[in-house]
């Protein structure tokens, strides 16, 4: 007989919630991890920060691959009481219903749309009218239109022969193609006019309902890594890459909800590897995947591989990853902190932002690199800054600079951050990537400027945010 499960309530989990002594629930499911604290890929902190709890949702959030889901089996002692029999837990999946719904009319749409029902209902009220006079002035109708002289012989018994349904048919036909016509006209008349709709590029102007491409599903798979090949190594700054990686075909698209991040593994001396990587490319680039990545002749995965790659070599990925999924009306202020490489979760979301007609979210960046050639994507960013002023602003700062620089130099400080970031209280979020001395010092800063304190953790409900 297979021996029984042991039963835990979340009370008797709650109480193992220290370094020495770690439970936690995953999908329904007890594991004491108190082992593998300090074997953690993650880290043990995320462990001991969700130790005597259920951490279901920050587990599926890392998007944890197989490997994990073998490893968790080492460590599980039983099954939460009333919690069903569910074994794995879910991967993170690109959900379809993640689509937003469909948006507003446009206020032009609006109008067309007024001006068709008008006219469908003037068709029916002539069919009627046509119906019931039988002979009246609509009779002549059907010679206009199909100019048959056969037909005009005997007008009147002909179309006395015509009953309600063709009737209706002609006259909605007329009435229909009058409507059209005139709607045109309206239409040409109201984008002719330069007050409306004629606007410079760079104001928003509302577009009529789309579903949004930036959050469909696509060619990553969040649990199993797949591999592509590159086709492009281009260096952009110093050690750092832009790697261009092409999908199944080029009408693919990658599926990486904008904020997320993907995996790359490799086998580096026997040992897998694997290290989060935001592409600059989203679903809207269709078949690649692009990504800028700054190589460390340390560093075991960038130094050891990805530095080395050659054209055609074919690399491994997984995703999506990450507790941010962006959406517009996150909140109305973001001030972004990025260092080095750390610019690129920021670039992702400052793309789709600026690139999304109906997105007003105003973003302050500061953006910190150790000399001017290392900024990267310094292109991109100027030119959504000159495009788009009022979604952003881009603040650079070096700590060495060169005599004509004009932006800011040194370290990060709590007083520059309270320049350029939006206060607390003003529906607004900071969002930090970069090294770990940067983000250190600058949590502490947001603390002290009244920032609510991040957990190890990130959520997207979180004022400080760190990728
Ligand atoms: C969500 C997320 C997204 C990321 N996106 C990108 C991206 O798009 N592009 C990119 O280049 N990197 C990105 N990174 C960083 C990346 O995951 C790796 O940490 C980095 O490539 C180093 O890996 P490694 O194995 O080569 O170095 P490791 O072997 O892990 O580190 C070895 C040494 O390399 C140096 N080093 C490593 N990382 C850094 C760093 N960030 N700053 C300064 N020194 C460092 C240090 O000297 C370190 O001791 C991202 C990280 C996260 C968490
Ligand atoms: C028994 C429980 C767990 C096991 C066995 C486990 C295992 C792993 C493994 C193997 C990795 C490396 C990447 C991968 O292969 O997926 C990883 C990464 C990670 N894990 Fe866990 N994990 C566990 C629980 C958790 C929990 C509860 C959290 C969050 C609270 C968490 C957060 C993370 C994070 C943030 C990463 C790094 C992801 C990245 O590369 O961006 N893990 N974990």
């Amino acid at each position: 007989m297979a021996a029984e499960i042991p039963e835990f309530t979340a009370k008797d989990v709650a109480i193992h919630n220290s370094t020495e002594d770690a439970w936690m629930v995953i999908h329904g499911q007890v594991y004491n991890v108190t082992k593998y604290l300090n074997d953690h890929p993650g880290g043990a902190e995320v462990l001991i920060d969700t130790a005597g709890t259920d951490a279901s949702e920050a587990f599926d959030n890392a998007g944890h691959s197989e490997d994990a889901f073998e490893i968790m089996a080492e460590y599980r002692i039983g099954k939460l009481k009333g919690a069903g029999n569910r074994k794995t837990a879910k991967p993170v999946k690109v959900a379809a219903s993640a689509a937003p719904k469909p948006k507003e009319p446009s206020k032009a749409r609006g109008i067309t749309t007024t001006i068709g029902a008008t006219a469908a209902v003037a068709a029916l009220g002539a069919a009627g009218f046509y119906y019931a006079s039988g002979t009246g002035a609509f009779t002549a109708l059907p010679n206009l239109i199909f100019l048959n002289p056969a037909l005009s012989k005997n007008t009147v018994s002909r179309t006395r022969g015509l009953g309600f349904f063709e009737g209706f048919l002609l006259a909605s036909a007329v009435f229909g193609i009058a409507g059209g016509v005139v709607s045109q006209k309206i239409m040409k008349l109201l984008h002719a006019h330069p007050s409306f709709m004629n606007y410079p590029p760079h104001i928003k102007i509302p577009k009529a309902a789309k579903p949004n491409i930036l959050l469909q599903g696509g060619w990553l798979h969040s649990s199993t890594y797949q591999t592509l090949p590159l086709v492009k190594k281009e260096l952009v700054a110093p050690n750092t890459y832009r790697l261009v990686f092409e999908l199944p075909n080029p009408q693919a698209v990658l599926g990486l909800p904008i904020g997320q991040h993907i995996a790359i593994a490799a086998d580096i001396n026997g040992k897998s590897v694997s290290r989060s990587y935001t592409p600059v490319s989203n679903n809207a680039d269709k078949g690649v995947l692009e990504l800028v990545i700054k190589c460390y002749p340390q560093g075991l995965l960038t130094g050891g591989y990805l530095e080395k790659l050659q054209i055609g070599d074919e690399v491994k990925f997984r995703g999506p990853k990450g507790a941010m999924r962006y959406k517009r009306g996150l909140c109305k202020n973001i001030g972004m902190l990025a260092g080095g490489s750390g610019i690129t979760p920021m670039y992702q979301l400052i793309r789709a932002i600026c690139e999304d007609d109906q997105d007003t979210t105003k973003i302050s960046l500061i953006y910190a690199n150790r000399s001017e050639k290392d900024i990267l994507l310094r292109q991109e960013l100027d030119a959504f800054a000159r495009r788009y002023p009022k979604n952003l602003q881009v603040y650079y700062l070096l700590d060495s600079a060169p005599k004509s620089w004009t932006g800011g130099v040194g370290y990060v400080t709590k007083e520059l951050m309270a320049e350029r970031f939006p206060p607390v209280g003003v529906d607004s979020k900071v969002m930090i990537c970069g090294p770990p001395g940067m983000v250190n010092a600058a949590k502490k800063s947001l603390v002290e400027l009244g920032y609510k304190k991040p957990g190890s953790m990130s959520k997207m409900s979180d004022e400080v945010f760190l990728f």
